[in-house]
């Protein structure tokens, strides 16, 4: 990235314009009618859940190969075991839990996962089954009276919070603690700051603003990776989530989706083909045959793209080779509330550059 280039972007961190708090009540619209517990993030979220299937005599969890790494954190740190089960090259999943293990099944991108209804349907004779509903918090499907008791998500992925995760049962925690609060403020500042520096599109990159923004939202996913996370959530986190237009947000996601999907379903692999009506989109997923360069190429153009995921480290390429395909070859598009159609045709433009170069 060179310090000429002017400060317009794609991707990277959510940034935050203004505040505005809501009531606890509108917390509903994420967790509709469901009792639960909020906590830090997901995968304290889960761990809530495990700790409360291990009581039961669970001592196995059962899970998709596909999948990001943390989600494996409470399992190692409970010191139960693990094993893994397909995921083919369109996300659909094949569970085939051992007796007494917890399943989880992962709802990718907000789409609700193929393999859900036999599992829903067996669910508590001889399996506990978990459903993580981080990508699929907004979709219709997901407030569903079939959906399982037994839910968890992260509420980190779909707007500007750095911390936040729910699991579906109710469990006195702690407060947080005085190093997680200032983490919550130092990352709110951070996404003010950054709104603050992308407004002025046109002015040139200041690699020194960069760098606060940046380290302060490093500092949170390093203090998630490396604590024991189980406390309460910070109650100005708790404000911002209700404070969100959740339906706003889901607008602009599926519009950005559609007209991306015009823009490149015939010159992309899609993982995924559709968006039905009752799906809120994460992203939109493309599969690449050289992912790792058309993605720092498109940084360069301060198009800043996620990989979800590399393959976890305990998952074995060799016994689940779809995960391991989706695992290189996978990028996601940002589509997200921050956009619009003018964003989503220049980065659409960007990437069919990308791939005419490479196919000359
Ligand atoms: C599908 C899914 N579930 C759970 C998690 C864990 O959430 P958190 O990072 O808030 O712990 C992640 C993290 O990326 C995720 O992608």
């Amino acid at each position: 990235m060179s310090a000429t280039q002017s400060r317009y972007a794609i991707g990277g961190s959510f940034e935050l314009d203004s505040i505005s708090l809501g009531p606890p009540e509108q917390l509903s619209v994420l967790v509709g009618e469901r009792k639960g517990s909020w906590t830090v993030s997901g995968r304290a979220a889960f761990e809530l859940l495990l700790r409360h299937l291990q009581s039961k005599g669970a001592r196995h969890v059962h899970l998709p190969s596909y999948l990001c790494e943390s989600v494996l954190l409470p399992i190692r740190a409970l010191g139960m075991d693990m094993s893994f089960y397909p995921v083919d090259k369109h996300l659909n999943g094949y569970p085939d839990p051992p007796s007494d293990a917890v399943v989880v099944v992962i709802h990718y991108f907000g789409w609700e996962n193929r393999c859900i209804d036999a599992l829903r349907a067996n669910a508590g004779q001889g399996y506990y089954l978990v459903e993580d509903l981080s990508h699929g918090l907004m979709s219709a499907w997901s407030s569903s009276a079939d959906v399982s008791e037994l839910v968890f998500f992260s509420a980190r992925k779909l707007g500007p919070v750095s911390l936040g995760g729910w699991c579906s049962i109710e469990v006195e925690l702690d407060r947080p603690s005085v190093e997680i609060e200032g983490l919550a403020w130092r990352s709110l500042a951070a996404r003010l700051a950054r709104a603050q520096y992308l407004s002025k599109l046109d002015a040139q990159v200041d690699p020194a603003i960069e760098a606060f923004y940046l380290e302060a939202f490093a500092a949170v996913e390093e203090h998630l990776d490396s604590h024991p996370l189980i406390s309460a959530l910070p109650q100005v986190v708790l404000d911002i989530l209700s404070g969100f237009d959740w339906h706003d947000i889901s607008a602009r996601r599926r519009s950005n989706w559609l007209q991306l999907h015009d823009l490149l379903s015939r010159h992309v692999e899609l993982p995924i083909e559709e968006l039905p009506a009752d799906v809120v989109p994460l992203g939109y997923l493309v599969r690449l045959q050289d992912r790792d360069r058309i993605r720092k190429a498109l940084a360069a153009q301060r198009f800043f793209c996620p990989v979800h995921w590399p393959l976890a480290s305990e998952v074995s390429k060799k016994g689940f080779p779809d995960a391991g395909l989706l695992a290189r070859s996978c990028l996601t598009l940002p589509i997200d509330q921050r956009y619009g159609p003018k964003d989503m045709m220049r980065m659409s433009s960007a990437l069919r550059g990308e791939l005419q170069r490479h196919a000359c």
